[in-house]
């Protein structure tokens, strides 16, 4: 008992500092930021607020009710001290959404693609986006989020609670932060924490000549992708949301490059843009909606998905593979970093 309440304080005291932190860096008014602080204290309150299934899955027509779920301006960044996009200005911004209690994801993350800094004379600096947990013991989860960013300042945790089907709004919440704190810097990528990102490869064809400045948005690009209606699965979009039979063309989710003019922009239109989950087709809506096309990658390869075997040569060659688990992304940056023929 004692113990509980000891925690609970530590808990409290690294939250106020945290707040604190963001009121100085923003300039929030206190007023706002102390509402936020009660309604977040009371999801960090053990509550059963966890064990509710998805709405999605019970209701999918919940979506319509929350049209406006998605737009960022509806959220709060709690936690963003990073010097990234503050002191640091780097060439590009790799930022990887993840979810709270997945620090194993973010650690390999660090000791791999994420250790490189300088890159073709570039700096590249890369940051973790996360919402509030939403389930297993949040507690504890939110206390080795605010432990870790004091040892390393390089997450972001927006007020939306962190789950599968809120993925749309961490999305849009990755192009607010970006939009709102790193308009100098000329390209950045959502990627995800389970990839494999050869980052030399991508910087090099940021850096060729004739790839845009501005209006620019590229990756892994699918075009004519049915919509799902199938009640029960989960990318079922219902008609009065989205009555297309297709989405318009969309870059595949595990990792897309735009430059930072886009973000603005993307934030802007989400306003008007059906809500729906499916994350990365929701990113072409709002290319579509601003009337705008993805850029094809010079190369297809260049973005490949599952590699379900190490294979030296592609992962030298290419720019993202998608992996099974933070072991093999050690693993295989290991392995690709040894001397030796990559091809
Ligand atoms: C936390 O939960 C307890 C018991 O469920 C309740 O009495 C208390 O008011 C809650 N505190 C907050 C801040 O919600
Ligand atoms: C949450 O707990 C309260 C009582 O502690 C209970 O009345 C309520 O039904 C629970 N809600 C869910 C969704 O389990
Ligand atoms: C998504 O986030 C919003 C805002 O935090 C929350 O109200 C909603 O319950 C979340 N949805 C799911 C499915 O977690």
């Amino acid at each position: 008992m004692l113990k509980a309440t000891f925690k609970a304080l530590l808990i409290l005291s690294l939250m106020t500092i945290s707040l604190g932190f963001t009121l100085y860096a923003n300039k929030v008014q206190l007023s706002v930021t102390l509402s936020k602080y009660q309604k977040y204290r009371h999801l960090c309150n053990g509550t059963n607020e966890t064990k509710k299934p998805p709405p999605y899955r019970m209701d999918p027509n919940r979506m319509s009710v929350h049209s406006n779920l998605i737009y960022p301006g509806n959220y709060h960044f709690i936690l963003d001290d990073t010097e990234v996009c503050r002191s640091i200005i780097p060439f590009l911004v790799l930022i990887v959404p993840v979810a709270p209690a997945n620090w194993k994801a973010r650690d390999a993350v660090r000791k791999t693609w994420g250790s490189e800094t300088r890159v073709q004379g570039e700096l590249v600096q890369t940051v973790f986006l996360l919402g509030l947990p939403s389930s297993g013991n949040i507690v504890v989860q939110q206390e080795h989020v605010l432990k870790e960013n004091l040892q390393h300042h390089d997450l972001i945790q927006s007020d939306f609670i962190d789950s599968y089907h809120n993925l749309t709004i961490k999305t849009m919440v990755i192009m607010d932060w970006l939009a709102s704190r790193c308009h100098m810097v000329p390209y950045a990528m959502k990627i995800d924490s389970d990839m494999f990102l050869n980052v030399e490869n991508l910087v090099k064809m940021l850096k060729m000549p004739g790839t845009p400045t501005k209006e620019y948005a590229t990756g892994r690009l699918k075009s004519q992708t049915p919509v799902v209606r199938a009640k029960d699965s989960q990318w079922y979009v219902p008609e009065d949301i989205y009555p297309e039979r297709y989405f318009p063309t969309y870059a595949v989710g595990m990792g897309y490059i735009f430059s930072l003019d886009m973000t603005r922009r993307f934030v802007e239109v989400s306003k008007s843009v059906p809500s729906i989950y499916v994350e990365d087709a929701y990113v072409g809506l709002c290319m579509k909606m601003l009337g705008l096309e993805f850029t094809p990658p010079p190369n297809r390869n260049h973005f490949r998905l599952y590699l379900f075997e190490y294979n030296r040569c592609s992962m030298s060659t290419g720019i993202t593979h998608i992996l099974k688990s933070p072991e093999q992304l050690m693993t295989y940056w290991t392995n690709l970093k040894k001397p030796g023929p990559t091809c």
